[in-house]
């Protein structure tokens, strides 16, 4: 066994020597080390295989019968129960089947346009009277909180406790990934939204989300409230992430800030290049069901196989210059922050309407907005990248 894992760390060189460490703080050039010498690399930081070309990246989440999510080491489906997000074929359908609808383009706008504008507006007002303050955690993360509160049924003013219950959840999907067993806390954060939910699905009138799903046949209550808490927690994280992230592309780079104020269409290429550069989900996890060759490399089953979607996103084979943040790139949404096949993201077009109504009214209401320079932001994570405070002055 340990000379396999030696055997190994001999072939891969470049992914013996990653540390965990780098992955966290920045990752991106030695991403750009392993997508040019070593695509599909045995990584053992990670335990797992790492592939960092585009083409393989989208090859192996388009192939879900030998890169599967159904395993019973996921971490999600252990603390929320199964559902969508961990489990693939059939059953994947059933679980995905009944949200497609109220998340398609038109059905975001009709449902939720009013809503991110009046939450927006809301956080934005508390925000105008003052000079400084902390954007993630007292804008992007209120902000996306509040809209998936609100597509889950819960009132206004919740988003606390709302909050509360993510964090716990959170801690305990981190244990896990960190080979401890589930927090108490995290355990009894999911029976508390679990009575939530519950309740919001017997309650609510028949033109709630919920509730419209608690009416047809596909799925029982529980599997309801499982695919419910992960879009809260798909929700809450990477929409946070990618706002803030957006953000702070843009206050990094002053002289863009006031031609996207003044244009949506470049606000919205502002977003697709942040996703592009710093996608808010940088990796996704996959099990081999078999044995598999992936350019050269031999992969045996059961094993975890990561895809960087950071890595992937600045390929040079799919955008040139890819380093660069270019607000003209004509192939800007090939990026694949929101995966591709079977799991491709459910809320994308619910994340593009928070990020666009959010950015336009905060960046057209705080002038000269700007980075606090004695407090410079750290973009961090090793899943889930984005920064860990992001303080700006205005005037
Ligand atoms: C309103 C916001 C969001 C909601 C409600 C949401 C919800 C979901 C759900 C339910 C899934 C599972 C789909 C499935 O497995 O069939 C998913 C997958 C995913 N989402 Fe989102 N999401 C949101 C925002 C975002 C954002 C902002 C990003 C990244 C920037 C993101 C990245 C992803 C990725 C990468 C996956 C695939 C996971 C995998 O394949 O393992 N999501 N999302």
């Amino acid at each position: 066994m340990r000379s396999a894992v030696r055997e190994r760390e001999r072939t891969f060189p470049v992914g013996a020597t990653v540390a965990l460490d780098q992955l966290d703080d920045d990752p991106h050039p030695v991403l750009a080390k392993l997508r040019a010498r070593e695509p599909v690399s045995w990584l053992p930081a990670l335990d797992g295989w790492l592939v960092t070309r585009y083409d393989d990246a989208v090859a192996v989440m388009r192939d879900p019968d030998r890169f599967t999510v159904a395993d019973p080491r996921f971490s999600t489906g252990q603390v929320l129960g199964p559902s969508m997000l961990s489990l693939d074929g059939t059953e994947h359908v059933r679980h995905r089947a009944p949200f497609v609808a109220p998340f398609r383009a038109r059905a975001v706008r009709r449902t939720f346009s009013t809503d991110a504008a009046a939450e927006t507006a809301r956080l934005v007002d508390r925000l105008a009277h003052r000079r400084a303050g902390e954007l993630r955690r007292g804008f992007a993360g209120p902000l996306a909180a509040a809209i998936v509160g609100r597509a889950l049924g819960l009132d206004q003013g919740e988003e606390r406790a709302v909050l509360r219950w993510y964090d716990a959840i959170v801690d305990a999907v981190t244990a896990i990934t960190a080979g401890r067993a589930v927090t108490p806390e995290g355990r009894a954060a999911f029976q508390e939204l679990r009575r939530y939910l519950l309740g919001a699905i017997e309650h609510e009138p028949a033109d709630s989300l919920l509730a419209g799903i608690a009416a047809q046949p596909e799925l029982t209550h529980d599997e309801i409230v499982s695919n419910a808490a992960v879009l809260l927690f798909g929700g809450v994280e990477t929409t946070e992430g990618m706002i803030s992230n957006v953000l702070l592309h843009l206050l990094e780079r002053p002289e863009l800030l006031d031609i996207v104020r003044a244009d949506q269409v470049l606000l919205a290429a502002a977003i697709e290049e942040s996703l592009r550069l710093e996608p808010a989900a940088s990796v996704v996890d996959r099990y081999t069901t078999e044995a598999i060759s992936l350019r050269g490399a031999s992969i045996e089953a059961g094993e975890l196989v990561r895809v960087s979607i950071a890595a992937a996103n600045r390929d040079p084979a799919v955008f040139s210059d890819a380093d660069m943040f270019d607000l003209d790139r004509a192939n800007s949404r090939r990026h694949i922050a929101f995966a591709q096949g079977a799991h491709v993201c459910l809320g994308i077009h619910l994340a593009r309407l928070e990020a666009q109504t959010g950015l336009s009214v905060l960046l057209a209401s705080l002038p000269r907005l700007r980075l606090d320079r004695a407090r410079p932001p750290r973009v961090r994570g090793i899943v889930f990248r984005k920064p860990s405070a992001l303080h700006a002055l205005w005037d």
